[in-house]
């Protein structure tokens, strides 16, 4: 017989394969299964040949689980859902006190936690970790976000250690994140702000194109230039290398064929809703949502397009003359302000809930394992970790004196662009709702002096005052009434 692996992998979809691949190069025998037999064999076939990699198959639960060394750690990486259910099931039976089952998914963090505290009656110890960075990232190195039992992590640190991405000067992009659900949740907020960066990407993109008239070949250079300054992400890579591919099925560019209508999977509307659950304004994120949503009416929107135009309304409102160089700089100086708003609202949404549930996240160190491996990865991040280093309880990213700065120093172009794309009817929603956001939480007086008063006067909700303390009640209608008369 041969000798325990050190670790088994439930679920082999291309992620679980992958990630299967990955801890065995980096010299960690492992166990795999998979239902469907034909995944097993298809594993091994490839670790084979991806280098002789120590990848050993089983068709059978009880083997699978059998052949790992005590106590046991099997990762998981299925479907969300009931199907994480069946695997605990299936896999359970035959496990024994103290071993650890890892969920690898983009699971909801409450699910994680409801079977977090089913484990103790099995005698099983568990963890929820969130993994980022795609098929690529799973192979060579991704950002895991392990939360849970903090036992269990010790025992597999050896291997998350080697197997997540590498960053020089700050290290593998994984730690414990917290108890509870809580690798799960940040991994949602992880997402949430993938959304992020890509509506406000996809803003640029659009005044860029629609009021600058930037061909694809511009676009492509013009990304290709910003992925070496400050904005330099995978996400700004990748939005390069798109714009320089051409269509294989016709003539053009492959990018002008791709219909507009984005998919989703969850995990923004998640954050969005907890963002509204624990009262903290994501309102880039949400911004973000919203333009998927309308993305979705597509057939809607060709109609509405209709209507506008034989009313006179035209496409792009624009006879402005744009010089384009000054128009590129702007773009990316609001691409880069907005972008900071986005990331605050996220690591403020972060706290909120850290707060709520006790589980003491460290946001620099979530800044730091964002660094490489995952979507977000960005040299930007590195600020981020930065700003909470200077300051663990900085209240917004925005007050950070450098990040302050920054967006003193970009707000005229920042403005010059949301005014330029309302102008000539292009919505900027990222962009623009991130200006607000800023607008908003810089002023020491706000409006809301009258809503306070609105809802005193129809709803006797009272108020406060700002030169006296105590909560107050006025009879507005009965004074409003007498003025009147
Ligand atoms: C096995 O493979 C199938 C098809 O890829 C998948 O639906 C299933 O969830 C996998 N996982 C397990 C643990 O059997």
């Amino acid at each position: 017989m041969a000798p325990p692996t050190r670790i088994g992998l439930a679920g082999l979809a291309v992620m679980g394969q992958n990630l299967a691949l990955n801890i065995a190069e980096k010299g960690f025998p492992i166990s795999v299964y998979n239902r469907t037999t034909s995944k097993v064999d298809e594993t091994v076939e490839r670790a084979k040949q991806e280098g002789d990699l120590p990848v050993y198959g089983f068709h059978d639960p009880e083997s699978f689980i059998q052949s790992i060394q005590k106590p046991r750690v099997v990762i998981m990486l299925v479907k969300a859902g009931a199907p994480v259910d069946q695997t605990i099931k299936t896999l359970s039976a035959y496990m024994d006190k103290g071993d650890c089952i890892i969920d690898g998914g983009n699971e909801w963090y409450e699910n994680t936690e409801r079977r977090e505290k089913e484990m103790p009656g099995l005698g099983l110890l568990y963890l929820g970790m969130g993994v980022s960075g795609g098929e690529e990232g799973a192979r060579n190195g991704p950002s895991l976000m392990p939360g849970g039992s903090f036992e269990a992590y010790k025992y597999i640190e050896d291997i998350l250690l080697k197997v997540a991405a590498q960053v020089p000067d700050s290290g593998p992009c994984v730690t414990y994140i917290g108890k509870g659900g809580s690798g799960n949740f940040v991994k949602m907020v992880h997402n949430g702000i993938e959304y992020g960066d890509m509506q406000l990407i996809a803003e640029a993109y659009d005044v860029l194109k629609s009021v600058g008239k930037l061909s694809n070949e511009e676009l492509h250079s013009v990304f290709s230039e910003w992925n070496k300054g400050e904005l330099l992400s995978f996400l700004i890579e990748i939005t390069a290398d798109i714009f320089g591919i051409k269509d294989d099925k016709a003539d053009g560019y492959l990018v002008d064929k791709v219909l507009d209508k984005t998919g989703m999977k969850g995990t923004g509307k998640w954050t969005v809703q907890q963002a509204a659950d624990l009262s903290v304004a994501a309102p880039t994120i949400a911004a973000s949502l919203d333009s998927r949503f309308l993305s979705g009416l597509k057939e809607e929107r060709v109609e509405a397009a209709k209507v506008f135009k034989s009313g006179g309304f035209g496409d792009i409102l624009t006879d402005q003359v744009v010089d384009k160089a000054k128009l590129i700089d702007d773009v990316r100086q609001a691409l880069y302000a907005s972008k900071i708003c986005s990331y605050a609202q996220g690591m403020n949404l972060i706290r909120a809930k850290s707060i709520e549930k006790g589980w003491d996240l460290k946001l620099g160190e979530l800044a730091r394992i964002w660094k490489g491996g995952c979507i977000i990865r960005a040299i930007f991040l590195d600020r981020i970790k930065k700003a909470y280093d200077r300051n663990p309880e900085l209240a917004n990213l925005l007050v950070d004196p450098e990040f302050a700065k920054e967006i003193i120093d970009r707000q005229s172009a920042w403005r010059r662009v949301v005014c330029l794309a309302i102008n000539s009817g292009i919505s900027t929603p990222g962009m623009s709702t991130s200006l607000a956001y800023f607008d908003t939480y810089r002023r020491e007086r706000v409006p809301a002096n009258l809503v306070q008063a609105q809802r005193d006067y129809f709803g006797a909700h009272t108020y406060e005052r700002v030169d006296m303390d105590g909560s107050f009640h006025t009879e507005w209608f009965k004074i409003a009434k007498k003025l009147q008369d």
